[in-house]
């Protein structure tokens, strides 16, 4: 029998810690269940919202509908050699258990993508990345449950169409799909680890690593992403509010001229993608506080929730974020959060 629960505070279930209040909620702990609510009428009747760690989701307001939270669990080796191993993860997996339970395995590919936090199921919709590592690097297919229909549907990594914070599932396919599981395939020997990143280079020299392995590399993204990103169970956040912004060559030589210091990584299509935490800071906003909102002392992409905070302020302070962006910089700022009316 599934429970469906009444003006359910989200307060714990998002975390930026707002204390938004969903009409109905319920928990999804088997694609059975997921089947049988996607044909009630309690489903049909209503909008509908799925929620996973609530890490990437700002809710503006009281959620009127049905959130259906994703429960499913359990990790699988679906395939093995002497070089590969490809597991299953079901999709209301932590994504940092997982990368744990790899790292404790010496099974190599997602220790860059230590500490993100969210579930499984979630990190392929927006390809979630950090230091020179994507989820779509060890993806091999996601699988899911069509919401109109109910039938299972399964994505290889060129289906899911991943780009830089993107994939199918932010546009085609844009609530439309319940992520059940992503199976990953990962090195259980000649890993090939990714060190590039500056600020790792320097963390494993400050733990006196000279050989670098899984563990090593996971225990210094830990690390680095403990000094520079907030702990959203002391103060809420949702990681990098922005995307990183591209801009034409054009542009990012004329903003050269008067800002000599201006950082820049290459993009696609010979565009130039600006950090927007840089361009926030030299706003002014770093560390800006007001009432219970405020934007992040040591990384200016963060926004974050003090304790009181509610979904409007945070939007408001990101509007206000945006507009200084675009007057002084003409750049458009794009949430990567997901913003819920
Ligand atoms: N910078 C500043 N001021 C700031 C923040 C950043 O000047 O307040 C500049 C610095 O020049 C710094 C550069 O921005 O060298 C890059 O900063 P950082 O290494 O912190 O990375 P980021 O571009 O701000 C991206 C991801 C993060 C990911 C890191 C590491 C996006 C939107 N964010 O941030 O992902 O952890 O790279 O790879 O691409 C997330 O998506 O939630 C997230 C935290």
């Amino acid at each position: 029998m599934i429970e469906i629960e009444h003006n359910k505070s989200l307060k714990h279930l998002n975390t930026f810690g707002i204390n938004a209040k969903a009409s109905l909620f319920v928990s999804i702990s088997s694609v059975n269940d997921l089947k049988e609510i996607l044909q009630s009428d309690l489903y049909k009747q209503n909008k509908s919202l799925i929620l996973g760690g609530g890490s990437n989701m700002l809710f503006k307001n009281d959620f009127d509908g049905l959130i259906l939270k994703v429960d499913l669990n359990g990790i699988k080796i679906v395939e093995e050699s002497d070089e590969y191993i490809t597991i299953e993860v079901a999709s209301g997996e932590s994504w940092h258990s997982t990368v744990l339970y790899c790292v404790r395995n010496n099974w190599g590919g997602v220790e860059n993508l230590s500490l993100i936090p969210g579930t499984s199921g979630a990190a392929p919709i927006q390809n979630i990345g950090a230091y020179g590592v994507e989820i779509k690097d060890v993806i091999k297919k996601v699988d899911g449950i069509e919401l109109k229909s109910g039938r299972s549907i399964s994505f290889s990594n060129d289906e899911c169409a991943f780009g830089y914070r993107e994939s199918i599932f932010k546009h085609e396919w844009k609530e439309k799909i319940f992520i059940s599981s992503v199976t990953l395939t990962l090195t259980k020997k000649s890993h090939r680890l990714n060190t590039t990143y500056g600020a790792i280079q320097d963390t494993l020299k400050q733990l006196n690593i000279v050989t670098p392995t899984i563990q090593s590399v996971s225990e210094a993204v830990i690390k680095i992403r403990e000094s520079k990103l907030p702990d959203p169970k002391v103060i809420g956040n949702a990681g990098s509010f922005f995307k990183n912004p591209s801009i034409t060559l054009d542009h990012y030589q004329s903003l050269q001229k008067s800002y000599l210091t201006i950082p820049s990584y290459p993009s696609v299509n010979q565009e130039v993608k600006i950090p927007a935490g840089w361009l926030i800071e030299q706003c002014g906003w770093k560390g800006k506080k007001i009432n219970e909102v405020g934007v992040h002392a040591h990384q200016a992409l963060v926004l974050v929730n003090y304790g009181n905070g509610n979904g409007k302020e945070i939007f408001d302070l990101a509007m206000k974020i945006q507009a200084s962006v675009k007057e002084k910089f003409n750049i458009t700022l794009t949430a990567e959060v997901n913003i819920i009316e």
